[in-house]
């Protein structure tokens, strides 16, 4: 968006915690239209301080702790960032445009695991009750209806969509797609939770990016969008396949790397299944995934094979440390 619109000034206000890497951005680091604020979002200060600099006009909101894992061992940075985080964002976005009079636009980038688990049937719709079950997905319904609480009580103008699993380049390896390729690359062990049963809808993160810039300028102000890839698959289904297209990819022999699936203890809590129905998005804004799950992972994998020195700088010490403590006893 930075190269599509010179004319829009972009400001990325991140607190680059461990996951935050200015090195994705290396191509836009030099636009006109775009600064980097090294900001957190619980530091009300310096949040008013970059919307006093910038007072902008829109504000969308992905910045959170993400990772489900790290939310069982350590709750607390979740509540924190996700809920605490949104509240000064909120707060100073309501005052940056009374100030000025004017009305803006806070789009809060939210997530499916909001509604729970679904059983083997059903989806998530915009009439999915709230039922998140850990400590992530309660922290991102915490902000979510802090966020409409907003809209209620001072007409504040937002819009939430809600997500699916996203995959794609630039995916810190604690998710489960980066985390297999990069073990497949260094032949290591591939945990999966439980027996490999649990669902997730994946959606590429060019098609969910391309949903946001639709629903930024073309959704109504107080609406949630539901935003999916329709592309359901059980963890071994999608880890066999990503498997075997790396192999090929790789020119190893055909299923290789199959071997290396490892079968360990199950999640706590692990939600079962998502899906979404994003048909009321796709009538409404037009829009619809473009990229098949076979296309979005072989892109993935040429990636990951491409880019193995941006695996090589994240795999810091600290990575190295969350991964013996989450799956020590299979190393
Ligand atoms: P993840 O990428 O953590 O996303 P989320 O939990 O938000 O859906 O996990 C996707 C699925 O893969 C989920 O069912 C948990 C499972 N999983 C494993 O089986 N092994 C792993 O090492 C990881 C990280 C996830």
């Amino acid at each position: 968006m930075v190269r599509k619109y010179p004319n829009i000034m972009f400001v990325n206000v991140d607190a680059l915690t461990y996951a935050g890497n200015l090195h994705n951005l290396s191509a836009i680091e030099e636009a006109s239209n775009y600064r980097f604020e090294h900001v957190d979002i619980t530091d009300s200060e310096a949040v008013n301080r970059v919307f006093e600099t910038y007072s902008p006009d829109t504000v969308v909101h992905f910045a959170a702790e993400s990772h489900v894992d790290r939310s069982i061992t350590e709750p607390t940075a979740f509540v924190h960032t996700n809920v605490l985080g949104t509240l000064v964002l909120l707060q100073a976005a309501k005052n940056t445009w009374a100030e000025r009079k004017t009305v803006g636009l806070f789009h809060h980038v939210s997530t499916d695991e909001v509604f729970g688990s679904l059983g083997k049937t059903g989806v998530f719709t915009n009439a999915s009750p709230y039922a998140p079950r850990s400590p992530y997905a309660a922290s991102k319904a915490s902000a979510d209806h802090v966020v409409r609480s907003f809209g209620t009580t001072y007409g504040f103008p937002y819009i939430i969509t809600n997500t699916s699993n996203n995959y794609g380049p630039f995916q810190f390896p604690e998710k489960l797609i980066p985390l297999v390729l990069n073990n497949a690359r260094l032949k290591k062990p591939i945990p999966i939770y439980g027996k490999g049963e649990n669902v997730r809808d994946w959606l590429f993160v060019e098609d969910h990016c391309e949903a946001l810039e639709k629903v930024l300028f073309n959704g109504k102000v107080g609406s949630t969008y539901l935003i999916g890839g329709s592309n359901e698959l059980s963890n071994i289904d999608l880890v066999t396949s990503l498997l075997d297209l790396f192999d090929d990819e790789m020119g190893n022999e055909n299923g290789s790397s199959r071997a290396l699936i490892t079968y360990v203890e199950d999640r706590a809590g692990h939600d079962f299944r998502y899906a979404i129905d994003s048909s009321l998005t796709e009538a409404e804004l037009g829009w619809n995934p473009k990229h098949s799950i076979n296309d979005g992972l072989l892109q993935t994998v040429r990636w990951y094979i491409e880019n193995q020195e941006w695996l090589e700088n994240v795999l810091t010490d600290a990575y190295q440390s969350y991964y013996s403590k989450q799956y020590g006893s299979q190393e």
